[in-house]
């Protein structure tokens, strides 16, 4: 087992770092911001990530798993420094490596020996040599390390899981003894027969986004044949269901809502098309899911507003679900976002309500009227709008919120209530390309 130290505690650094130590290995998870490492040393999770207090709290106790600011010491320390710092969209689309360009100088700073330097951090192709070229000079010209590139595939609100029981790893290295460090740091998985796709750098960097920007096409088509079922009467989901048996298609992803949001499609996307057309290449496909996306939100906007008759002025409207996704707290890109904004320009007046986004949207909209279940969301509401495909969501009693509201309008962007049961309980509603069941 190795002694590896994970730099940056994002969701991405935190789960990998404590996903590592429950393979065996020994982490030190380290980042530059004080308070998260205090939070962290005092059991207190910063994010909302189903499973991943117990994983953390499993490990420190085993005495696998510890945090630290002290980053030039853990990387002194360690066989494997893995790079997790976050990589923010540029003004031009293109990836922002100021902070990976910043822990690859430091690690330069502090080789003492053979180490492997592994980036888990998204980031753009051809990352790899930069970071090698920046150890090589700090380090004074040592060649006392290997560059491995090793992409995350986990999703926010199944993290943990994505990473204990992955569907593959890859790792991209030139060099032979890299590829047998990062075997032997994901052993259970290689015992399992987890697929282990190794390859060079620049694959595995490209792996990374081909494999996000293909997910983002698949969701721009299903919601692009969404908005044609809803002109033609055919129900999207037996469409998605009678494509996705053929194998070579796949049920997943085809899922039709707002749009794909989130810190992960919308950045890599637009990356990927950056870093194509810097060598002359068009990425026509995912640029048009990139457009596609970016005004999906307003095909459900423009629901709202039919069954509102063009008027939202004055009308009270319950949004129900805030976060990109279920089963995080994160806001980023949320389709949420310009909902909220479109029904405030409308002079329409916001309940908002989601079991974890409430804090970070407050950040966005610190001004929205915001409610503790969706209960009191939709108590007095004129309407009701479904963003998030929260559990909760699906399970409520559509008799009783009909009883709670003071009108009877509800838009479903993630089709996820019963059309039956909404038209039993006298909803005029919409939702995405299921026509035919009204
Ligand atoms: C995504 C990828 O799925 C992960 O494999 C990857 O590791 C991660 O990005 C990353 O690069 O870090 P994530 O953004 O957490 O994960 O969430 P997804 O479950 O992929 O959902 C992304 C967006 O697509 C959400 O807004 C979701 O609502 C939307 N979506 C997803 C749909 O609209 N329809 C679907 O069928 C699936």
């Amino acid at each position: 087992m190795k002694r590896i130290s994970v730099i940056g505690t994002g969701y991405v650094g935190l789960v990998t770092g404590a996903g590592l130590s429950d393979f065996g290995n020994n982490v030190i998870c380290t980042d530059i911001d004080e308070d998260k490492i205090n939070q962290l040393l005092a059991s207190d999770i910063p994010i909302y990530e189903p499973g991943l207090k117990e994983l953390v709290d499993r490990n420190v106790s085993a005495g696998r798993l510890s945090f630290s600011t002290d980053i030039s010491a853990s990387v002194k320390n360690s066989e494997v420094v893995i790079i997790a710092v976050w990589t923010p969209m540029g003004d031009n689309g293109e990836a922002d490596l100021t902070a990976v360009k910043s822990v690859a100088k430091m690690i330069g700073e502090n080789l003492n020996g053979y180490k492997v330097i592994c980036t888990k951090s998204t980031v753009p192709i051809g990352t790899g040599k930069k970071i090698k070229q920046i150890i090589e000079k700090t380090s004074g010209g040592s060649n006392e390390f290997d560059v491995v590139s090793n992409p995350e595939f986990l999703r926010e609100g199944s993290a943990v899981k994505d990473f204990l029981l992955p569907n593959r790893i890859v790792i991209g290295s030139e060099s032979e003894k890299a590829q047998k460090v990062m075997k032997q740091v994901y052993r259970p998985l290689f015992i399992n027969e987890t697929p282990i796709v190794s390859t060079n750098v620049v694959t595995a960097e490209t792996i990374k986004y081909a494999s996000n920007a293909f997910l983002a096409v698949k969701i721009s088509y299903i919601n692009e044949l969404a908005n044609l079922c809803d002109t033609t009467g055919a129900d999207v989901h037996i469409v998605a269901r009678g494509m996705g048996l053929d194998g070579r298609i796949s049920p997943k992803f085809l899922h039709p809502g707002p749009g794909f949001g989130g810190s992960c499609f919308p950045k890599d996307t637009h990356a990927l098309v950056q870093m194509a057309a810097e060598k002359e290449v068009e990425m026509q496909v995912v640029s048009a899911a990139i457009s596609s996306n970016s005004i999906q939100w307003q095909k459900i906007t423009k629901k709202l507003d039919i069954l509102f008759a063009d008027s939202l002025e004055g009308r009270t409207v319950a949004v129900l679900g805030l976060t990109f996704k279920a089963n995080t707290d994160d806001v980023r890109q949320s389709p949420a976002t310009p909902i909220i904004n479109h029904i405030l320009e409308n002079n329409g007046h916001v309940k908002a309500y989601d079991p974890e986004g409430i804090d970070n949207m407050k950040m966005l909209f610190p001004d929205i009227d915001y409610c503790d279940t969706h209960e009191e969301a939709v108590n007095g509401a004129d309407g009701v709008i479904v963003m998030t495909e929260w559990h909760e969501f699906r399970g409520m009693d559509l008799k009783k919120v009909a009883e709670l509201m003071n009108g009877n309008i509800i838009v479903d962007a993630r089709n996820i209530l019963d059309p039956k049961e909404l038209k039993r309980n006298g909803f005029i509603f919409d939702n995405v390309g299921r026509p035919n069941v009204k």
